[in-house]
């Protein structure tokens, strides 16, 4: 590497250059090793990260969120308590913060999330709605948000965690006072606001064939029996050690791709019980391995995200207590087993 680039990026890249990563552009390809998004678009594929913007202060984090991915989602930042915190009064300071640089890093965003039953603002949930007036409200959301990013972002979760584990669909607020239809609705909304985003149906524990992704299967063929606008399946895949791989996942990602659905890992992490033992990082290695191939092997899975690169800034060990250690670089931004194991999967 030429010595005025080592002294562009600087004393931060230290750590990175001793790990034999380093942040240039694709025309030093030849003189650093592949990044994972350079990796995966050999594939046709990408290959992304979460963020949230209170860690964007942290430029030793930005260098890598900025070079090895190219697909961005904001962790938090697009959620209705963010965009729409008093009724009617949008707030796109967050979002537009990931968007902004994730387009100054040439990266796409897969935008997250317009209808939920988490993370929404106490106007919303703190008095009684009618179904007329509850149905206004989500449709003026979606479609003022939807708007506001039309045209910058490669994909929206639409509708994020409908379905129960069993299947049946979770009692929310939508579905208490709207019915099953407020998803058809929704994806509708979406599609009227920015007609080339990709729009998803998002959730966890669907990575196995099972009631709950048997209930997504079924929910898409009946969307696309009514051609309600539905692109894509996402499936969070935040996994844990003790609960055993699903190892289904192939199979599954193949029978929504064989209804002419993209899919995509959307939220990726492999959890474990601290502290994190040597063998344990081998498995979640051999597991972050084994997910890589399931969505090279399915044409129409289009990529994998985790839900933030560094377990400096996951989201477990907050959510989970006791567990953590989920992601492929550590608390000290040094890639970790399952960093190396993704490589060889995509290689
Ligand atoms: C999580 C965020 O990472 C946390 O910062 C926040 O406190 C809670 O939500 N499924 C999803 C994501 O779809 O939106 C969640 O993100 C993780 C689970």
């Amino acid at each position: 590497m030429p010595k005025n680039r080592l002294r562009l990026v600087g004393a931060l890249a230290t750590a990175l250059v001793a790990a034999g990563l380093t942040t240039g552009t694709p025309a030093q390809a030849h003189d650093r090793p592949a990044t994972l998004a350079e990796l995966a678009q050999r594939h046709g594929r990408y290959f992304g990260s979460a963020t949230d913007n209170p860690e964007l202060t942290d430029t030793a984090y930005t260098a890598l969120l900025g070079s090895e991915f190219d697909m961005i989602t904001p962790g938090n930042g697009m959620k209705w308590y963010a965009t729409e915190p008093q009724q009617g009064v949008f707030d796109w300071t967050n979002g537009d913060e990931i968007v902004n640089l994730a387009h100054k890093n040439h990266q796409r965003v897969r935008a997250h999330t317009l209808v939920w039953h988490s993370q929404l603002p106490g106007w919303l949930t703190g008095r009684e709605w009618t179904a007329d007036e509850l149905r206004a409200v989500l449709k003026k959301h979606i479609q003022t948000e939807v708007r506001h990013y039309r045209g910058k972002v490669y994909s929206w979760d639409v509708v994020n965690e409908a379905f129960n584990e069993d299947g049946t669909y979770r009692e929310t607020l939508w579905y208490k006072m709207l019915g099953p239809g407020y998803i058809a609705d929704a994806l509708r909304w979406a599609h009227q606001a920015d007609p080339h985003a990709k729009l998803y149906l998002n959730d966890y524990n669907i990575e196995a064939v099972g009631p709950k992704s048997d209930a997504y299967y079924q929910l898409a063929k009946d969307l696309q029996a009514q051609h309600v606008p539905l692109d894509g399946i996402g499936l969070q895949a935040h996994l844990a050690l003790q609960y055993g791989y699903p190892t289904t996942l192939e199979d599954n990602l193949r029978r929504f791709s064989r209804l002419g659905l993209d899919t995509a890992l959307t939220e990726v992490d492999i959890r474990m019980i601290l502290p994190a033992t040597e063998e344990k990082q081998a498995q979640q290695a051999d597991w972050y391995r084994d997910l890589t191939k399931a969505c090279l092997a399915v044409r129409r899975c289009v990529g994998i995200t985790v839900w933030d690169y560094t377990d400096k800034y996951s989201w477990i060990p907050a959510f989970f207590p006791g567990q953590g250690a989920a992601l492929p670089w550590d608390e000290q931004l040094r890639p970790k087993p399952a960093y190396f194991a993704i490589r060889d999967a995509l290689k």
